[in-house]
């Protein structure tokens, strides 16, 4: 089942090279001074991972999801504010295009979005709207031949990089989440305006912003599905997005681990290697164990969604699992670095606080507890494992 092919190694070989040779450079620089990886964010769009998963015809490489997410963790082993960007714009923006999109819009979209020539943001929170996602307070009153957009969203990824927004708002209040709309908003739109860059805790290079809409004037045809289709359009696309997240967190523990394995080998204390004593062994054998664990979740999330399983339940359990993983092992991981890993050079705090987003966007962990109980509540035990038939 989790047989790696020649290509996915390759996927993988080719987004390890580019981590540590083209990301781990500046990466502590950018964070500390919260600056965007321009050069890298182009880098990344030419050597084809923003559209990974997208169509050949419309740009893209035409990689299964396995494929994302092998790159996804290598490049969240070094730069988790490149790889926030980059599952944004492969999943929530580029996956969510190509499922429910129009063929004028994938023309019109798709194809720049694929290549890097344009980044999206997805923009569904809001000052009042996190976790409750159907409290929309952001209005796109139907005007005829457009909706008129009004509102503000909130912590927007890729806000100030992005050329494209896919919005969610809400059409007819009384309709409740039935009444909610996605829709494609070009940021060169008259009335789109850009909040300050956010300061944040981690992922400090990565371009969070809150956005304004006044009176942008949406044509009708940049709907996203039949009229008030927006929330299950969110739903779904966020389902996938977090395998990407999920793959996200597995990358900042197996970053934290590769590092803590190789610092406990050199640092010597009480006459011998750290590595050789149970106190710092016993606490990597747990990290590889639930590093592991992490990685069995993500890589069977990715499969069902390649099989065209329905993956909503693996993928919150995957995010939820990962998520925590991530940020357990991270505070295990500056402990075995000691003093050095409080201080920026030796990486690792920096990966500890890149972990706590991880269990905060695209759905808390108690968003995915959500999602998971109510399955389990509806009788779903468990997911079958895709080729067993359910037998567990
Ligand atoms: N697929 C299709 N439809 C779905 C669905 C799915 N996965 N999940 C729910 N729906 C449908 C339901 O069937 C229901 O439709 P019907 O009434 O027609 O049956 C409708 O959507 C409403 O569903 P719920 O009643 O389950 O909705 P709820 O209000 O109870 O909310 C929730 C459930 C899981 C908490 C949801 O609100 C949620 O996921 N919240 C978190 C939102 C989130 O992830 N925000 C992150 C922002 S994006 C981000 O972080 C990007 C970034 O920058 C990195």
């Amino acid at each position: 089942m989790f047989h790696l092919t020649e290509e996915h190694l390759a996927v993988q070989e080719a987004a390890r090279q580019f981590a540590q040779n083209e990301l781990k450079p500046g990466v502590i620089e950018r964070d500390s001074k919260m600056q965007f990886a321009t050069d890298q964010v182009r880098q990344m769009g030419e050597l084809g991972f923003l559209g990974m998963m997208v169509p050949p015809e419309y740009g893209g490489g035409g990689m299964d999801t396995m494929s994302y997410v092998l790159a996804m963790e290598e490049i969240s082993k070094v730069d988790n504010s490149c790889s926030v960007l980059m599952s944004v714009n492969n999943s929530l923006v580029c996956w969510g295009i190509e499922a429910f999109c129009t063929e004028e819009q994938k023309q019109k979209y798709l194809t720049k979005l694929a290549t890097g020539e344009w980044i999206g943001a997805f923009c569904l929170s809001e000052p009042e709207a996190g976790s409750d996602a159907t409290s929309q307070q952001t209005t796109a009153v139907d005007m005829g031949d457009y909706y008129l957009l009004n509102g503000t969203k909130n912590w927007i990824t890729n806000g100030g990089s992005s050329s494209l927004h896919i919005v969610i708002a809400q059409t007819d209040p009384e309709k409740g989440h039935r009444g909610i709309n996605a829709l494609l908003v070009e940021t060169s739109w008259p009335g789109v305006s850009i909040g300050a860059k956010e300061d944040k805790l981690g992922i400090r290079s990565s371009d969070t912003h809150s956005i304004m809409y006044t009176d942008v004037k949406v044509p009708k045809e940049n709907r996203i599905g039949v009229d008030g289709f927006g929330f299950k359009f969110a739903m779904k696309t966020l389902a996938g997005g977090r395998i990407g997240i999920a793959s996200q967190a597995l990358g900042i523990a197996a970053g934290a681990y590769e590092l803590s394995v190789a610092y406990s080998k050199e640092r010597e204390a009480f006459g011998k290697p750290i590595s050789q004593h149970q106190a710092i062994a016993f606490k990597l054998a747990d990290m590889a164990t639930e590093i592991e664990a992490a990685r069995l979740l993500v890589y069977r999330a990715a499969i069902m969604k390649d099989q065209g399983l329905n993956f909503d339940q693996a993928s919150s359990m995957a995010k939820l699992f990962a998520s925590e993983v991530a940020m357990r092992q991270t505070v295990e991981a500056v402990q075995i670095h000691g003093g050095y890993g409080y201080v920026k050079e030796y990486h690792v705090e920096r990966l500890m606080r890149d972990a706590k987003i991880t269990q905060i966007y695209e759905g808390t962990s108690e968003v995915q507890r959500i999602v998971i109980s109510r399955n389990v509540l509806n009788g779903d035990l468990y997911v079958p494992i895709p080729g067993l038939n359910g037998v567990m």
